[in-house]
């Protein structure tokens, strides 16, 4: 990788991608920025607007050309549509690193039974990557942190949170640490072939995230719990209902099967992830 590497990152004005163009910018490179509509994407001084679409696979061509290594993440359009994108970018660019999730892919592999679409979305996308002869490297992210801005206007109007599996053990991860480890592969030699498990470093059930928020601005917050059906009801408004039915099955199964803790962020940064204390802090004013 040269010292200052063209690099491509799509995604760039979301939860991960405003982290991560802010530090390839700080580390020197030169960053391009696929985006929709470039007059509001609001990016950091330096990184290069590129008009484009995922789901126009030749401006993500004419994006990638030239790129050392692209930033790849894919906002839940189908998958069909993702040969053609892996396809455009790993003709132009050698190193791809890919958001996916921590949801078991590797076993996935042997369980065609267990239909659960998000997971198998980044599966379907982690088997283009391996058979396009291009360095890939698969950040899984656990649940983001940030999932729970969710209850900010909640929080903001009533001091509540109303929400479903009081008991859901999550090991939620803050956006900076998955683009610190993103960074590094994107830029760093060493993580060709490589599938980091990135979580946060302790384990957190829904009540006591709604208790550390409280901490983190200072005002102590009120559960409420939601049934199945009605939190349904308010996922299937964002989301196809078969995801809506996947996120509320695998918020059963953390109470039955709490998270687990990776060290993978320690192992590529040489530093502990940062805690849900942490994030809850750095967001305090989403939730004031
Ligand atoms: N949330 C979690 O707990 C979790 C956990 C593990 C993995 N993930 C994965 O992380 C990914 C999402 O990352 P994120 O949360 O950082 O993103 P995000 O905040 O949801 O933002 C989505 C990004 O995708 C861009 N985008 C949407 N449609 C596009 C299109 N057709 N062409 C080009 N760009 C498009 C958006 O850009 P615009 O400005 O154009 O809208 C935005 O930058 C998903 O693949 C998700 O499955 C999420």
């Amino acid at each position: 990788m040269h010292a200052q590497p063209t690099l491509l990152v799509t995604g760039a004005t979301g939860t991960v991608g405003r982290s991560l163009v802010r530090r390839l910018r700080a580390g020197g490179a030169a960053v391009r920025a696929l985006v929709r509509d470039p007059a509001t994407a609001d990016l950091p001084a330096g990184v290069t607007a590129v008009r484009g679409d995922l789901t126009d696979p030749a401006t993500v061509a004419a994006a990638a050309e030239g790129a050392d290594a692209v930033f790849l993440l894919w906002p839940a359009l189908p998958l069909d549509a993702a040969g053609p994108v892996v396809d455009a970018i790993t003709r132009h660019a050698p190193r791809v690193v890919y958001l996916s999730a921590d949801s078991g892919q590797d076993a996935r592999e042997a369980d065609a039974d267990a239909p659960d679409p998000i997971s198998d979305f980044h599966a379907g996308i982690e088997r283009l990557l391996r058979a396009s002869g291009a360095e890939w490297t698969f950040v899984r992210g656990g649940g983001f942190a940030g999932n729970v801005l969710a209850w900010a206007p909640e929080i903001r109007a009533t001091g509540t949170v109303t929400a479903p599996y009081p008991k859901a053990a999550r090991s939620l991860v803050h956006e900076d640490d998955i683009a610190d480890v993103a960074a590094l592969a994107l830029t760093t030699d060493g993580h060709a072939g490589r599938a980091y498990r990135v979580t946060g470093p302790d384990v957190l059930t829904t009540v006591e995230q709604v208790r550390i928020i409280g901490e983190a601005i200072g005002r102590p917050l009120r559960y409420v719990e939601q049934t199945r059906e009605q939190a349904r009801a308010e996922l299937v408004r964002s989301l196809p209902a078969d995801f809506a039915d996947g996120i509320l099955d695998a918020h059963a199964e953390m109470e039955r099967t709490p998270e687990t803790v990776s060290h993978d962020v320690e192992a590529v940064t040489g530093r502990p992830a940062r805690t849900f204390a942490q994030w809850a802090r750095d967001h305090a004013g989403d939730f004031r």
